[in-house]
């Protein structure tokens, strides 16, 4: 099956779950301004949300998901990070059904370090329920 794993990280919370998620499936986690713009089955898609974009996702995930040719995209996954609850996943798929691109019913999100907030978060817990939660989804397609 062709897996791939797509991120927006700003501060390196977002990339290390798109890291974990990526081992755990056997394939490499990407920039969303390195994705390869070929079809993929099941796309594990990341991001967060910042107040400097409005309290949503930076406008480069908007524009990558807007990209995305739905003929080309099987099903996406969505995981985040953030500093209190999981505020990206929403808009996220709010930006997919509005493209008809379908998304996996679960998502992941765990905590990410923010200022003195969340620190050492994504830990070490955070990153194996994030392997666990790719290798269900994989399973559930
Ligand atoms: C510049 C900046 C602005 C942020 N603004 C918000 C915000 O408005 N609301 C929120 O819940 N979290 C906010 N956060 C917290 C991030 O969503 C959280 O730290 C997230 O894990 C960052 O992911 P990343 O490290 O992959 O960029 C902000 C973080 C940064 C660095």
């Amino acid at each position: 099956m062709n897996v791939r794993v797509a991120y927006y990280s700003a501060t390196g919370n977002t990339r290390k779950v798109a890291g974990a998620i990526a081992d755990a499936l056997g394939c490499e986690a990407v920039g969303i301004d390195a994705y390869p713009a070929d079809g993929v089955e099941l796309l594990f898609l990341g991001a967060a949300v910042y107040a400097t974009h409005g309290h949503g996702v930076h406008q480069a995930v908007k524009d990558f998901v807007a990209g995305l040719d739905p003929a080309m995209v099987g099903k996406v996954a969505l995981f985040s990070t953030g500093f209190i609850q999981s505020e990206a996943i929403p808009i996220l798929r709010g930006l997919l059904a509005a493209r008809g691109i379908p998304v996996a019913e679960e998502s992941f999100f765990c905590l990410g370090r923010f200022a003195l907030f969340n620190l050492g978060r994504p830990n070490a817990v955070d990153l194996l329920a994030a392997a666990e939660f790719a290798k269900r989804t994989l399973h559930n397609r």
